[in-house]
């Protein structure tokens, strides 16, 4: 959708593609500012004039339908304009594209497993479709998943809960979402290590919080130092947000690590900390992993999220919970009570399968994980062997993050300049036809996110078109 920006009387017309819109001139609207106070401004400080007025009045017409204009006010909410969309979803999109229109693109962008959702699990979500369980489910799961989640936080990750402290949603993303809505005010601080999933910071932003990144190195694997945590604490920060094993870096937290940070956030009051460990079972021995609230002091400051997409391979389903002390867990008990309600009861049935299938998932999970660890080794043995990339070898997850700066700066025939992560993403796509995701997206430009969660054959077949691709251009300064 290609949108222009103009004043009737004394603004000239001005056109930019919106990266929120996409591209189809078949759906162009024109939008009409009335904004006087622009008329000196350059085009760059009206947008940024623009994120920051509270609202703008905007006016739009389909430019089908010219003679019969209808006005609207298609203005948003600063909270909205304030959210970058996610360029993992923009990617995977564009790579769908592409695919669709006979391009051969090989998609790695994506964070889903590629296997297909086990069969007794999916049996288990027919099956209740068959049996009627086709109802509103308790606003915060049916009792019978929550009391399998407390089963399995109990027996795997050592912190008792009652299904009070539980709330099932549709899917970890809106568990997150809650929390941080539940428990940060405007102008709160909210912690997040980089490289960070791309979704906590706008998380953040959409609570009117501020994201306070804490940058980590490729040569520390992409762990938090807590010295720079703790000099980074000031009497606004509310949440730390942790990620392990981490998307998009694959670093797995160890113990000791984890009691480091403990130590310093058990000083702060005001800290709660949000543990993500949606990706607990993709795992590579020996790494292990520890839920932050298992540690002494913390179970009564930590919101621990996990879900069922990656490991057991349900992102469809969309099924995720939080646990946590009551009055926090409550709050968002609220919040889901005005928005979504209950998840999905059938996929709240399939997801009572998934818990009883054995300690962390049992032999189906065990062999997904065997399957990643396969492509994991063979991506870090393959990347390893290139000129000019940095890797840190994940331990868990299934995405490998590398370090591709030395290509920046590089001058391509025909393309241009590779000048970032997205650059070096677009030539990537464009000249080896592989869809990767740019660091910058995850809080760190040096670097490229591959998901490895294709079959071996897909991935050995993309390194290849990697391989030429950057062969081609060579790096500029050998690392
Ligand atoms: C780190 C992390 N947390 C949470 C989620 C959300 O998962 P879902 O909403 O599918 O449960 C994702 C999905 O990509 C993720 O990578």
């Amino acid at each position: 959708m290609a949108i222009s920006l103009h004043n009737s009387t004394n603004i000239p017309r001005v056109g930019f593609a919106s990266p929120f819109l996409g591209s189809n001139s078949a759906s162009k609207v024109s939008i009409s500012v009335s904004l006087n106070s622009f008329s000196n401004l350059s085009f760059k400080s009206v947008e940024t004039s623009r994120q920051q007025l509270y609202r703008i009045s905007a006016m739009s017409k389909a430019e089908s339908s010219s003679s019969n204009q209808v006005k609207v006010d298609i203005s948003l909410s600063p909270r909205v304009n304030s959210v970058k969309p996610s360029k993992t979803v923009a990617i995977t999109d564009h790579a769908t594209a592409l695919a669709q229109a006979g391009v051969p693109v090989i998609r790695l962008a994506a964070g889903e497993p590629d296997f297909d959702t086990p069969a007794i699990i999916a049996e288990a979500g027919i099956n209740a479709i068959r049996e009627g369980y086709t109802r509103y489910s308790p606003n915060a799961g049916t009792l019978e998943l929550r009391t399998a989640i407390c089963h399995k936080l109990k027996e795997e990750n050592g912190i008792s809960y009652t299904p009070d402290q539980i709330v099932v949603s549709n899917g970890a993303k809106q568990s997150i979402l809650q929390a941080v809505l539940a428990v940060c005010s405007p102008g709160d601080e909210v912690i997040i290590p980089a490289p960070y999933w791309v979704s906590y910071p706008e998380m953040a932003r959409l609570a009117d919080a501020t994201p306070v990144i804490l940058p980590t190195l490729i040569s520390d694997n992409f762990l938090l130092d807590p010295e720079l945590l703790e000099s980074n604490i000031t009497e606004k920060s509310r949440l730390l947000i942790l990620c392990s094993p981490s998307n998009p870096t694959g670093s797995v937290y160890p113990k000791k690590l984890l009691e480091k940070i403990a130590e310093i956030v058990a000083k702060n009051p005001r800290l709660l900390v949000l543990s993500d460990e949606i990706y607990e079972h993709i795992i590579y021995a020996p790494a292990t992993h520890t839920s932050f609230a298992s540690l002494p002091g913390m179970w009564e400051r930590t919101l621990t999220v996990n879900g069922f997409s990656k490991a057991f391979a349900m992102t469809g389903w969309r099924l995720g919970y939080i646990a946590g002390p009551k009055n926090f867990i409550a709050a968002c008990n609220k919040i889901q009570s005005q928005s979504t309600s209950g998840a999905s009861s059938i996929a709240q049935k399939a997801g009572v399968a998934a818990l009883v299938l054995g300690y962390a998932g049992g032999e189906v999970v065990s062999s997904m994980v065997k399957a990643f660890r396969e492509r994991r080794d063979f991506l870090v043995k393959s990347f390893g062997e290139l000129e000019g990339v940095k890797i840190s070898e994940p331990q868990g997850a299934f995405y490998l993050f590398i370090d591709f700066s030395s290509y920046y700066g590089l001058e391509v025939e025909g393309f241009g300049k590779i000048e970032n992560s997205e650059s070096l993403c677009r030539y990537l796509l464009d000249e080896g036809q592989v869809a990767l995701v740019p660091g910058d997206a995850f809080g760190d430009d040096s670097c490229i996110r591959i998901s490895y969660a294709a079959s071996l054959t897909t991935l050995q077949a993309s390194f290849e078109r990697i391989k030429k691709a950057l062969i081609s251009i060579r790096p500029a300064v050998p690392v």
